[in-house]
């Protein structure tokens, strides 16, 4: 009748004491490997009642519980089954701006760091009465400290030289009057915050996200980038890409033939693959649907997924082999213009994101870089000298992703025996284009 988290099998059984949490409603369990075994430890997170029933105060509270995987249970028959090392805290997930509490925890994932226990993350969904969700990130380092450094929530007197919560080494138990303390106040006043530096929820929406899933995937810029999957109320899923300002929006998927509610989600990381499922259905869906976006160059990039990228004229996949926007290129594919020899040139690329970067390489090298800010960028060349002629191309990047968006390859006019008719097309093209760049300039200046 009592829910507790119970320890069923290996050197003993253990419970919780009864009275450490108050009608827990259990989210997730993880084990988590620190430094050393003997401190190896269970993590648990859980809803309950809140113990603080003031009027403002609200109901149900979000804690995280540690206990030590070690825990070898009490020394007196009392508390020979029971857990000896558990504590609690309450994880905080506010908006700043408006104070607003999401105070009810759905789901967590966990995105274990292959480097340092301390560094592995922890994505807390939470929603509040209004049916708003959050999502909050915690670090295991944080937690730790909290559990390690905080006072008792209501216990004033010295802490015992055996701290409670501490795990101990061989086939020592805790000692009896650590237990007590620990077993009459499990709760840490300190309360866990979110990662630093904004200590904030990564974002908020309207959504009703009931399950969250992430996935980290190094794009070709090098980054690492998390990739949120968030499960709505209505049967769909949010896929979303958390950059340093907050998450962008990329995509919602309805995954089944017809809508209905999403019972499950795992994440097939190796493979890049979500499995989800409804009462009738489960389907496989790859992390990387890059035919979404369509033909579009545009679409494909500003679309900001990491997982995919334009190349040969399709979005695809960055685990297939994608090259890297290259600034030669095939030779077709340039528009070939013919440029008369010491006269003047322009070259124009359209600046379309404020989030990118754009330049002009010529014969492959980069010769300039232009802000977004400044209307397009363009390449002035006073005075066509002979080394100024070959390809140029403009490329733009944009979160480690780039595609060439001009290509012109500027050549001299064709032989030294042309008719002046044909000196004649080439100054009227040259000249045509001067036309073009003094436009260009009017448009900048409208801009500015
Ligand atoms: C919130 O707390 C109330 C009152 O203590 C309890 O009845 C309810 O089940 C809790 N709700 C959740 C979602 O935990
Ligand atoms: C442009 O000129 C280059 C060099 O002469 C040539 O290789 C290429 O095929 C030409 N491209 C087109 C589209 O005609
Ligand atoms: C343009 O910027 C890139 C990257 O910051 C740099 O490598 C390159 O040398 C710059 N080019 C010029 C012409 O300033
Ligand atoms: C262009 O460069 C050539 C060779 O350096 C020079 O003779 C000519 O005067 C220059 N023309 C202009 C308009 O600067
Ligand atoms: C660029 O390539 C063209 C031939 O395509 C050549 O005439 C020109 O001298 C080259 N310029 C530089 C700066 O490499």
């Amino acid at each position: 009748k009592i829910p507790r988290f119970r320890q069923v099998r290996g050197t003993g059984e253990l419970y919780t004491s009864d009275t450490v949490m108050q009608n827990p409603k259990f989210v997730k369990a993880t084990v988590i490997k620190q430094d050393e075994l003997y401190n190896d430890k269970i993590y648990y997170f859980f809803r309950e009642d809140n113990p603080d029933k003031s009027p403002e105060a609200p109901l149900n509270v979000s804690r995280v519980a540690q206990l030590c995987k070690g825990d070898k249970g009490g020394t007196s028959s009392l508390s020979a089954s029971k857990w000896t090392t558990f504590l609690k805290a309450t994880l905080v997930c506010v908006d700043p701006a408006t104070k607003g509490n999401f105070d009810l925890l759905q789901d967590v994932f966990i995105v274990q760091s292959e480097k340092n226990w301390r560094e592995t993350r922890v994505y807390g969904l939470f929603s509040n009465s209004w049916g708003y969700s959050a999502v909050c990130v915690y670090t295991i380092g944080d937690i730790d400290t909290v559990f390690r450094t905080s006072k008792l929530k209501s216990y004033t007197k010295d802490m015992p030289h055996i701290r409670p919560g501490q795990c101990l080494w061989g086939r020592n138990h805790t000692p009896p009057e650590t237990f007590k303390i620990a077993d009459l106040h499990p709760e840490v006043e300190e309360r866990v915050k979110p990662v630093a530096p904004r200590n904030s929820p990564l974002f908020h929406n309207k959504n009703r996200y009931q399950k969250i899933g992430v996935h980290s995937i190094q794009a070709r810029d090098g980054h690492t980038y998390n990739v949120l999957y968030l499960v709505t109320d209505k049967g769909y899923i949010h896929k979303m890409v958390e950059m340093p300002h907050g998450v962008l929006n990329i995509l919602e998927i309805q995954p089944f033939q017809q809508q209905a509610p999403i019972l499950a989600m795992t994440l097939d990381h190796r493979r890049a693959k979500l499995y989800v499922s409804s009462r009738s259905e489960v389907v496989q869906l790859p992390m990387d649907m890059c035919e979404v976006y369509h033909g579009s160059c545009e679409s494909c990039v500003m679309a900001k997924d990491p997982y995919c990228g334009w190349a040969d004229g399709k979005c695809v996949s960055v685990k297939s082999n994608l090259r890297k926007a290259d600034p030669d290129g095939n030779p077709l594919s340039y528009r070939n213009v013919t440029v008369a020899l010491f006269s003047r040139y322009f070259l124009c690329c359209p600046t379309e994101s404020h989030a990118a970067t754009y330049m002009w390489h010529h014969n492959g090298s980069c010769i300039q870089n232009c802000s977004s800010t400044d209307g397009p960028c363009l390449h002035f060349i006073e005075n066509m000298t002979h080394d100024r002629y070959g390809r140029y191309t403009c490329i733009s990047e944009e979160n480690g992703f780039s595609q060439t968006l001009v290509r012109e390859w500027l050549l001299k006019q064709p032989k030294p025996s042309q008719t002046l008719m044909q000196r004649g097309q080439a100054v009227a093209t040259s000249s045509s284009f001067w036309l073009g760049f003094l436009q260009m300039m009017t448009l900048a200046l409208l801009f500015q």
